[in-house]
């Protein structure tokens, strides 16, 4: 078992309070429903959720594929009514042209370039034409900006839009802005202008200065 799946098999019990029962946590969420409300409304193709982990997001999603057996014990327990398979995301054990949409939240982030590419090419194989796939990673123009450094593979990939725009398989058809502000640590009071403020500045032109990107990719 490779040292990320490892590693979420040992969170998994308390992924959902350590994550997103915070003040952090919760405008993130709360920022991506939004965007995913807008992107999913009327899909009636199948949605799959890879790497769902715990099932924040399944409420989205018929379909859960995870590596983690101890994050998806999670994600059945509050789902059990969907379908998932404990999968690695390059091998993903569904036929081809046989899913409308996959959505992808917090864990591209995790991946070396080798492994995206082949997580694409997985999920370009899975998808119908014309299919979408959905998916958040850090703004590497942000990043270069701050002089980030990497120390290990939690949140080690960023991207350029542009890198995306080069890859033969897929369109970039959407691409969204999220956290130009570190906004959950100014206090509540002003944090409603803020948001405004920050959505606005996050899908601009300098949408690649916000910390992490939302990109739709359709196949081609
Ligand atoms: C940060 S969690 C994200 C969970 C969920 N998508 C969310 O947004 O809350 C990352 C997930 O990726 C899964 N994962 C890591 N490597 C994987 C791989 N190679 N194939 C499939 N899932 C993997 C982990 O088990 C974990 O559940």
């Amino acid at each position: 078992m490779n040292e990320i799946v490892h590693y979420y098999n040992d969170l998994a019990r308390t992924y959902d309070q350590d994550r997103f029962d915070n003040s952090y946590g919760k405008f993130i969420d709360s920022q991506e429903r939004k965007i995913l409300d807008k992107l999913l409304i009327n899909q009636d193709e199948q949605i799959l959720d890879l790497a769902c982990g715990t099932g924040r997001l399944l409420n989205y999603a018929s379909i859960g594929v995870d590596a983690s057996a101890e994050m998806i014990a999670v994600a059945k327990r509050k789902f059990p009514e969907k379908t998932f398979l404990q999968n690695e995301a390059d091998t993903i054990n569904l036929a081809e042209n046989s899913i409308g949409t996959i959505i992808s939240f917090h864990f591209f982030m995790h991946l070396d370039q080798n492994k995206i590419n082949q997580v694409l090419a997985e999920s370009n194989r899975i998808l119908k034409k014309n299919g979408r796939i959905i998916f958040d990673i850090p703004s590497r123009k942000r990043r270069n900006l701050l002089g980030y450094k990497k120390t290990n593979w939690h949140g080690a990939s960023s991207l350029n839009i542009a890198d995306l725009k080069a890859n033969p398989d897929f369109v970039v058809k959407k691409t969204y802005g999220l956290l130009f502000f570190p906004i959950h640590r100014f206090p509540a009071f002003c944090r409603k202008f803020l948001v405004a403020l920050d959505s606005f500045l996050a899908n601009s032109f300098l949408k690649e200065y916000s910390s992490y990107l939302i990109i739709v990719l359709e196949k081609k």
